[in-house]
């Protein structure tokens, strides 16, 4: 077996929902009619409609390309429950680093939001639903089929002990390499289907002397310097290692992760020098604009080439090396214990879940939708080719968007390899990765 987060299998229905399916065909017509009136109440309107009161909804999108799907996902709200006040409680900072922050205060306080944007996976679970923040929606993911048409991975990764606990809104893929078409052609670039190390340090030589920044990166939002390093790690040790590294089965002081290590620092030796005074998405419009060649970034950078008009002049690869893996980055909402308006908290999850909502805000948002049955064809090519390789690659889950480790563990890899963009050192490196391992193995036994 490759990575067991491969059994990804679309549309699988659990035991217990089939059960469910059959015990009500088994009831025969007026059980089937009565679910057929409860759907239809679900769509009414009216009675939707006569909600009031606030929502406030606590995430980390700001960027250009960020608030205009968020504000997707509002306007599918406000058009069933035109009488609720929104309110975009969003913080921003990429990753949510700043975000996190501020709401483990407030849950700290006793102040929630009504739901807050998470990771599904370890940040999901360790931050939240141990600790008692969230309550669990196992009926909502009923009622509103969800079991039916999302892929089990991602039931699984937002369920603990048997319920579910967050609705996965859209599935991230944070592999990719964006790429500037005139730039490449000015310089005689051709960038195929894929692009090894290799063929991406050939074509940093060639835009360096010709004075263009061969990548872009931006080390003010902290999670690019260790995404930028996951990703190359995958190129370097294969998804099974990289799985193994991040649930703790493989050290590492391995030969791998040193190569991934050399391999980052060959990479950083073309980086703009400004990285620590830029956001991600300035990192991206640096591509975008013409001032840079590459920028490794996950596809939420195709949010900003939407924002910013640049679908045409914009090319994409798999960051290099990493072709037939798929790194997850599944943003997902909650229900909090003790949430102001918990009514509308959940009719905001049920509009989340809906069709209608997911193709709505991820042809903004870069991702590819969690529900399995959407409209392909309203989707961008680049959308296509990400469902292609969600449905046949590698799935790896994102230490840097924490769903691979413990939260400690995650800052720990941050603060690692902010620290290597500096000195790159390796060895500092590694040491720092094996004692946030060991860290972690006395924390969980
Ligand atoms: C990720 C998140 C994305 C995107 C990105 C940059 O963690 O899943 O939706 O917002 O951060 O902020």
């Amino acid at each position: 077996m490759t990575v067991d987060l491969r059994q990804k299998l679309g549309g699988r229905a659990s035991r217990r929902h089939l059960l469910k399916g059959s015990a009500a065909v088994g009831a025969g017509t007026l059980a089937a009619g009565r679910l057929a009136g409860l759907a239809a109440a679900q769509d009414a309107t009216p009675a939707a409609s006569a909600a009031t009161g606030q929502l406030e909804v606590f995430s980390w999108w700001t960027s250009p390309g960020e608030a205009p799907a968020l504000q997707a996902l509002f306007d599918a709200y406000s058009a069933l429950y035109p009488d609720v006040e929104v309110v975009n409680a969003a913080v921003a900072g990429g990753a949510g680093v700043n975000a996190r922050a501020v709401l483990a205060t407030r849950l700290q306080g006793n102040q929630p939001p009504d739901s807050w944007q998470v990771h599904v996976g370890r940040e999901l679970i360790d931050n939240y639903v141990v600790p008692g923040y969230c309550e669990p929606i196992t009926d909502l993911y009923e009622s509103e089929g969800l079991l039916e048409a999302m892929p089990q991975t991602l039931i699984d990764q937002a369920s603990q002990d048997g319920e579910q606990y967050s609705v996965p809104v859209g599935v991230h893929r944070g592999n990719g390499f964006w790429y500037n078409r005139q730039v490449m052609e000015e310089n005689g670039i051709t960038v195929g289907e894929t692009m090894s190390i290799e063929q991406f340090l050939a074509a940093a030589e060639t835009l360096q002397a010709a004075g263009i920044v061969p990548l872009s990166l931006a080390t003010k939002d902290t999670f690019a310097a260790a995404q930028t390093f996951e990703n190359t790690l995958l190129a370097v040790a294969g998804p099974e290692k990289y799985d193994q590294l991040f649930k703790g089965e493989a050290d590492w002081d391995d030969a791998d992760v040193r190569t991934a290590a050399e391999t980052y620092g060959q990479m950083l030796a073309f980086v703009n020098e400004d990285h620590p005074a830029l956001t991600w998405d300035q990192a991206t419009a640096m591509v975008i604009e013409g001032n840079a060649g590459f920028n490794s970034m996950g596809d939420w950078a195709y949010g900003e080439v939407v924002a910013r008009d640049a679908v045409e002049n914009t090319g994409w690869v798999s960051h290099p090396g990493t072709n037939g893996s798929f790194v997850l980055v599944v943003d997902s909402f909650t229900l909090p214990v003790g949430a102001p308006n918990p009514e509308n908290a959940r009719n905001w999850l049920r509009v989340l879940g809906s069709r209608e909502a997911q193709e709505a805000f991820n042809p903004l948002k870069g991702s590819i939708p969690a529900r399995t049955d959407i409209n392909r064809e309203i989707f961008s090519p680049y959308h296509q080719w990400s469902i292609d390789s969600f449905a046949n690659d590698a799935l790896v889950p994102s230490c840097a968007h924490g769903q691979a480790s413990s939260p400690a563990f995650q800052q720990a890899f941050y603060d690692a390899l902010l620290g290597f963009v500096d000195d790159q050192d390796v060895d500092t490196l590694v040491l720092n990765l094996q004692d946030a391992a060991a860290l972690d193995a006395e924390m969980a036994s």
